[in-house]
């Protein structure tokens, strides 16, 4: 029997309107431009401003995109996954929300948490779907308003992270294109360094949780970025040697934008020139579970049908990642 493969068949995206600049960081807390841009490598990050507005409206904004580009009526669509650490609230799921602002009736949702590799592991999760041959339409959506669990009296963290959204169009194909190979990790020893300590089961809110701002991202840098160097590297390479790619074969690395050092560091371990590696971290930030959908969404005019993709992840958990996929159409 022929396998059927998952392929994306377009891509949609959302961003706020607003720019945070390096500037106007610098006068909230004590950082400069220069320390962002060498250190991390962003210049600007779009903001979510204004009450009651959550991670869906972003999410909805990027599928209504898809929707329009793709020319897909929002009643064909299956199943649509949600990958975000923000979501709108505890319950119902933010994948719920988007779907009922999106008009999509005739389908499942849910979310999925994989801190920053959400949107890798939603991909791998319709991907299962799309290859039983059941679900012929399935969306992955990367939604996050990282400004709401972003503490900016911390200068650690508040430059790194953005707000914004992301969609795919997942669909059946009998031909050699979409979801070829995957290598997915998670290790959730790795959680001390990288949490929200507060408003989970474990630790409800309170007004002692509130004063001590366990509500916001706690990170230790350092051991992260050391885990995320070698295990999105070691990930990658250990896709490829299974696969037997060489850099030639690739045409692009698709990596989680966290930090410019890290995907220099991954791009340099799979032998890849610079030009092969996509980057908008300047433009965006670490978006969470968006990074990768606007990666692709950024540079699709420039994709070919055929194209060999490595995407890559890493994120809170721990959790990573990468997928091969063969590109199905001309951008
Ligand atoms: O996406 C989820 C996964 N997350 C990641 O992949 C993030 C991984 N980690 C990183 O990207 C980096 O560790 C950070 C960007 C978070 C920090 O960069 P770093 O090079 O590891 O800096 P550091 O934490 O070692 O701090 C170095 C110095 C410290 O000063 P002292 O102790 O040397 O005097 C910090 O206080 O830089 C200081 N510092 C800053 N200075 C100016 C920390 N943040 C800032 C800042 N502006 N914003």
């Amino acid at each position: 029997m022929t396998k059927i493969r998952a392929a994306i068949t377009g891509v949609g995206a959302y961003l706020p309107e607003y720019i945070l600049t390096n500037d106007e960081l610098s006068q909230m807390v004590d950082t400069t431009d220069e320390w962002i841009m060498t250190r991390i490598g962003i210049k600007e990050r779009r903001i979510l401003k204004g009450e009651g507005r959550g991670s869906s409206e972003l999410g909805a904004g990027a599928v209504l995109d898809l929707l329009k580009k793709t020319n897909t009526k929002p009643e064909d669509i299956d199943l649509l996954i949600c990958a975000t650490v923000t979501p709108d609230m505890q319950f119902p799921a933010t994948g719920n929300i988007i779907s009922d602002k999106a008009g999509i009736k005739n389908a499942f949702s849910f979310d999925l948490n994989a801190g920053c590799s959400g949107f890798l592991f939603a991909l791998a999760t319709a991907t299962q779907y799309v290859e039983s041959g059941n679900y012929k339409k399935v969306i992955v959506v990367g939604a996050e308003k990282m400004s709401s669990i972003v503490d900016y009296t911390d200068r650690a963290t508040c430059p790194i992270f953005g707000d914004g959204a992301g969609a795919i169009m997942l669909e059946p194909t009998t031909e050699e294109f979409g979801v070829m190979d995957m290598l997915l990790r998670t290790d959730g020893a790795g959680r001390v360094h990288l949490h929200q300590k507060a408003g989970g089961s474990a630790k409800p809110a309170s007004h002692e949780t509130i004063d001590a701002r366990e509500h916001f991202i706690y990170q230790e840098g350092q051991p992260v970025f050391k885990a995320a160097v070698s295990n999105m590297a070691d990930t990658s390479v250990e896709l490829m040697e299974k696969n037997n790619l060489t850099a030639d074969d690739i045409a692009y690395l698709v990596p989680h934008q966290a930090n410019m050092r890290i995907i220099d560091a991954t791009g340099k371990r799979m032998n890849l020139s610079s030009d092969k590696v996509m980057i908008n971290i300047q433009k965006f930030g670490n978006t969470t579970a968006a990074t990768l959908p606007l990666l692709l969404w950024d540079y699709e005019k420039k994709l070919k049908k055929g194209d060999n993709l490595i995407l890559a992840t890493f994120g809170a958990g721990f959790t990573w990642g990468a997928i091969w996929l063969k590109w199905a159409y001309n951008g």
